[in-house]
Formats: C-alpha cells, sequence, structure tokens
C-alpha cells in the first residue's frame, strides 16, 4: 500500500522506538517525512532509513519542550514542502517512584515533554491544517492514560492529559476537516520499555527481563508490542479509512488493560 503519495508527515521522537517505526511506516507508503528529535545522530539515521526507502526525508533538531524549536521546524517543514498532513506526536519520556518522594522538578520536566511538548505540536500545526481544510493528528498516549499502577503518577497524569488534549483539538478542528486521535500502546519493545522493565523490575525484586515476561503474561496475546504494530495503526489513523474516526483514543495493547 502507498496511501500517502504526496502527504508530508510531521513526527516528533522520530530518532527511536515507535517514532522511528512510523518514520519507516509513513516512508514506505510514499510520504515526505520530517523526523523532528533532540537525539541527532539517531534522528539523521532515521531519516536515512526513510529516504533509503525513497522518502524525501528530512532529520530535524527539534525539543518538543520548546516553542521556538517546534516553530522553527514547522518554519523548516513549510518552506520545503509548503504543507503538513499528519502529525505523529511520538516524542515522551518515562519516570517514576514512590508518590511520596516524587521531585518537582521531575515532575515539571515529565510535563514539558510529555504534555506541553504534545500541546505544542497540535498547535503549530493548526493553522497550516486548518487553511489546507485537510489534516491528520495522531498523539501517542499510553495504556497509563486508561488504568494505572503504583509508582507512575507523574507518567499516568501527562497521558491522561494528552486524551483531553486530543479530544478538545479533536472538537475544536473537525469542521475543517482534520481529524484528532490518540493511540494508547501498551508494553511496546523500545529502548524505553527495556528502561522502565529495569526500574520497575528493580523495586519488585525482579531482573527487567522477568518484568517484561509478566507483562507478556498479563496481555491477552501473551507477548509485547512490536513498534510497527503501533506504526501500523498510526498509519490507519492517517489513512482515508479513518476519515470519519476523531476524537478517539485507540489500545493497542495486546488486551492488556482487559485484564
Ligand atoms: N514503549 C512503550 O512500551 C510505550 C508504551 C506506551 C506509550 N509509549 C509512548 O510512546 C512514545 C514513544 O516511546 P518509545 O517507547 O518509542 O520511546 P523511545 O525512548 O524509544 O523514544 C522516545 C523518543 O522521544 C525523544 N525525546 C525525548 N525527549 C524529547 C524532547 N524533549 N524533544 C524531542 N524528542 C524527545 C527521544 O530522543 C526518543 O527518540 C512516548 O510518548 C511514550 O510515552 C511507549
Amino acid at each position: 500500500m502507498r496511501r500517502f503519495e504526496n502527504k508530508v508527515a510531521v513526527i516528533t521522537g522520530a530518532a527511536t522506538g515507535i517514532g522511528r517505526a512510523a518514520v519507516a511506516r509513513f516512508a514506505s507508503e510514499g510520504a515526505s517525512v520530517a523526523c523532528l528529535d533532540i537525539a541527532d545522530d539517531a534522528n539523521e539515521m532515521s531519516a536515512t532509513a526513510a529516504r533509503d526507502l525513497g522518502s524525501d526525508a528530512l532529520a530535524i533538531h527539534c525539543d518538543v519542550r520548546s516553542l521556538d524549536d517546534q516553530e522553527q521546524a514547522m518554519a523548516t517543514v513549510l518552506s520545503r514542502w509548503g504543507r503538513v498532513d499528519v502529525l505523529v506526536a511520538a516524542a515522551g519520556i518515562f519516570v517514576g517512584g514512590p508518590i511520596a518522594d516524587v521531585p518537582l522538578e521531575r515532575w515539571s520536566n515529565i510535563n514539558a515533554v510529555n504534555l506541553t511538548g504534545v500541546l505544542i505540536s497540535n498547535k503549530v500545526v493548526a493553522a497550516t491544517m486548518i487553511d489546507q481544510g485537510s489534516g491528520s493528528i495522531i498523539n501517542i498516549a499510553s495504556m497509563a492514560a486508561k488504568t494505572s499502577w503504583p509508582d507512575s503518577a507523574e507518567y499516568s497524569a501527562t497521558k491522561s492529559g494528552v486524551l483531553g488534549i486530543t479530544r478538545s483539538v479533536a472538537m475544536e478542528l473537525g469542521a475543517h476537516g482534520i481529524t484528532a486521535n490518540a493511540v494508547c500502546p501498551g508494553n511496546t519493545l523500545t529502548e524505553m520499555v527495556r528502561e522502565v522493565a529495569g526500574q520497575v523490575g528493580g523495586r519488585l525484586g525482579m531482573t527487567g527481563d522477568e518484568w517484561l515476561a509478566m507483562r507478556a503474561e498479563d496481555t491477552a496475546m501473551k507477548r509485547l508490542a512490536d513498534p510497527s504494530e503501533i506504526a501500523g495503526v498510526i498509519a490507519f489513523l492517517a489513512s482515508d479509512d479513518a476519515r470519519y474516526l476523531t476524537g478517539q483514543s485507540i489500545e493497542v495493547d495486546g488486551g492488556i488493560v482487559l485484564s
């Protein structure tokens, strides 16, 4: 399938994990892709991989916490391609620990990346998408927005907030032909989940691998996700098949939230 010929996708958190898988998916389906991240070397690798798939891809240094960075990135995108059809706001971090010990600087920072970062990403594409009368916004939340577990108040709060942003943006921009949806991944085999496994498993007296095996057992499908499986749903949400689907949060979690 090449559903995104002549389309432009902007992807934050493009350097690794789910963002990188989304870059590859949009590139393989014909889109031009702007890869936004702070991890410059890895981000360039994502853009190179996209170019190898035939995409006109660009790596742009962008800290999603910064309005200036995001506005400059959008100016670069518009000067090169003149439009934005898809936003995938995937940049995110995980931090966690007992509520009694949460350092407020850590809370401020996870808010800045996971929540303010998503808000700014949505803000900077809005005017262009309104002018075009079309666009697909896909914000990456988490199953942590739908359920929760100990020691993750900060992460859960930011991801729940992403659902709030998504619903409001969907209501506001729908009349302009723009959809906004959230994807809520379950445990997906990326650097982030391996780091989480080490931290959370350690607090439970398990190795990271043991914690990941336990999480896999908690899913209906008895395995964790590959990033490409999240990217497939992201691409569906950006496709014409999803043009009447907006304001939703789609769990792509192998059934873990059901358990
Ligand atoms: N992996 C999982 O199990 C899982 C589950 C649920 C939700 N998520 C969410 O999916 C998204 C992608 O996570 P991932 O697992 O691919 O993690 P990852 O760590 O592999 O990728 C996150 C990317 O975001 C980038 N990033 C971090 N801070 C940034 C900043 N300030 N500005 C720009 N880029 C920044 C990182 O450099 C990295 O490339 C995140 O929002 C995460 O919360 C992941």
